[in-house]
């Protein structure tokens, strides 16, 4: 049977459920918004007024439209008023005891031919419907936050999942303007399953000492053009939802990548939850010490190039370059016994370059990364004076430095690879398409190509060996090219997409 979804109840108005709540409201639809005591209702209410009031004075709502907007939602504390509601979508916090509670109570309310969905971000949508006497009629509606501006839906079938009904509820968010992408059932559906891991890989990074908490922020925006770093977009999530979303896919992989890092138990633990709490990796902290403006001081630099792997050390066509541009800017370029600083434009491990030279203290690896970020890499021989040097060298030339360990990888290409990886693996299982995947990124993260477009720009190959090189540093089979990508490779093949087409 057709639903029609002309009532909607939205139960929990906290950051989440207010915005769905605006979300149908907006599209002339009535809502029944329900809270658990009148202070949570009233704050409710208040998110409501306060998201539609800024709408008003950026001009997106006239007065009129914000009255029509507000007098379509009911608030009540009651569950008994959503009894004639044709589709209830659950926004409680991420506690399965409290969503299996919620939906008991649901099914018995609600009119048997109503739909009910949950908004849960990675929590089993079939474990859900299995506590209802409809679980045919029990479905997922992730939305994103904040849910009147971001376009994606992703819906969630479970196999209990009435045939067509999924379509129906798809066919409902694009009526809500937004973009739907439906799929199974699995732990952190599509976006949450890519994004998560890499989120705590970096947070994992950071643990180990491979850079900054703003190195690996500035590393991903300006280097990887990502909209956020991965420390201030775990603040905007929450710590405690990240941890709660890497543990959830945790316990249906097992794999290593989803165990959260110890940081971010700590951090919950510690109360420091990101913006809502005020702190979390960013916020209230006492100013950074402004680095004072390195100057560089080395008189003569050289420039070598060369994969480590080769181990020549000759230049190579991105050393020349480089090595022209110092030129250009003024800096005298020298033999490597007589440089002050050796930059090895090279892959990491830079190490094995550096222990051939005269004065390995002077030598670091340097990644060029877009038109923005240059990557420094130390080794333990490098000292501190000489990647000081390197960095002010750098801001001369126009680039943003990330400092980072002589590690595989450097930082966007250690972050960046594994989760292109994760989209090919994902694709592989048969979870999802590449367009989906590549639509759910671009919609659901407000990244700028998706992970199927980037890997096209990267190339596959620079992905495939730069997957090679950290599994050869790390050995986390979470690292190992996905057999895929290592075939489109051999097969000579330049664009993964054409296989989508
Ligand atoms: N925050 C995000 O970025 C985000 C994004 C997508 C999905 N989600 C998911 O949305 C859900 C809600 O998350 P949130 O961030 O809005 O949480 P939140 O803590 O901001 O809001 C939850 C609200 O539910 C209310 N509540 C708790 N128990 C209730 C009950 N039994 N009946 C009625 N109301 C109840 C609370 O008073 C609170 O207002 C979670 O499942 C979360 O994983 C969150």
């Amino acid at each position: 049977m057709a639903s029609t979804f002309e009532t909607v109840g939205v139960v929990g108005l906290g950051t989440m459920g207010a915005g769905i709540a605006e979300v149908f409201a907006r599209a002339g639809i009535a809502v029944v918004g329900v809270e658990t005591d009148p202070g949570a209702l009233e704050r409710g209410r208040g998110h409501l007024e306060g998201s539609t009031g800024r709408a008003l004075s950026r001009g997106r709502l006239t007065e009129a439209e914000r009255a029509e907007i507000l007098g379509r939602v009911a608030f009540t504390t009651s569950l008994e008023d959503l009894s004639d509601c044709d589709l209830v979508i659950e926004a409680i916090p991420e506690v399965m005891d409290f969503k299996r509670a919620l939906f008991t109570d649901l099914d018995r309310v609600c009119k048997p031919s109503a739909v009910l969905a949950t908004n849960t971000s990675s929590l089993s949508v079939t474990a859900i419907a299995a506590t209802t006497t409809r679980p045919g009629r029990v479905v997922g509606m992730h939305f994103f936050n904040p849910a009147p501006v971001m376009r994606l839906v992703e819906v969630v079938r479970t196999v209990s999942t009435e045939d067509g009904l999924a379509e129906e509820v798809a066919g409902l968010a694009r009526r809500l303007g937004k973009t739907p992408v439906t799929v199974a059932d699995r732990a952190g559906f599509v976006v949450n399953r890519l994004l998560l891991p890499y989120l705590n890989h970096a947070a994992a990074l950071l643990e180990q000492g491979l850079s900054t908490r703003d190195d690996i922020d500035t590393a991903m925006r300006l280097g990887a053009g990502l909209p956020m770093g991965p420390f201030a977009l775990l603040d905007l999530i929450g710590l405690d939802t990240s941890y709660e979303i890497c543990e959830a896919l945790f316990r249906e992989s097992r794999e290593r990548r989803h165990a959260p890092a110890p940081v971010l138990r700590e951090f919950v633990t510690a109360g420091l939850l990101g913006r809502k709490s005020g702190r979390g990796f960013h916020g209230e902290e006492p100013p950074a010490n402004p680095s004072s403006e390195e100057k560089p001081s080395a008189s003569t630099v050289a420039v070598v190039g060369g994969t480590a792997a080769n181990g020549t050390g000759a230049a190579d066509g991105a050393a020349e370059a480089f090595a022209e541009r110092l030129s250009a800017a003024g800096f005298k370029t020298t033999a490597v016994e007589d440089a002050d600083l050796v930059v090895a434009v090279s892959r990491t491990p830079v190490i094995e370059q550096a222990v051939r030279l005269p004065h390995p203290a002077r030598l670091v690896g340097l990644n060029l990364v877009g038109d923005q970020v240059a990557e420094v890499a130390s080794t333990v021989l490098t000292s501190p004076g000489a990647a000081q040097v390197a960095r002010g060298l750098l801001r001369i030339l126009g680039r943003t430095a990330v400092s980072c360990r002589d590690r595989a990888g450097f930082v966007v290409g250690a972050l960046l690879h594994p989760h292109l990886n994760d989209a090919v693996r994902m694709y592989e299982s048969g979870y999802a398409s590449m367009e989906d995947i590549d639509t759910a990124m671009r919609l659901g993260c407000g990244y700028p190509a998706g992970p199927f477009e980037m890997l096209d720009r990267l190339g596959l190959e620079t992905v495939r060996d730069g997957l090679r090189a950290l599994y050869a540093e790390y050995r986390d089979p979470s690292f190992a090219p996905a057999p895929l990508l290592d075939q489109l490779v051999t097969a000579g093949v330049r664009s993964i997409r054409d296989l989508s087409s």
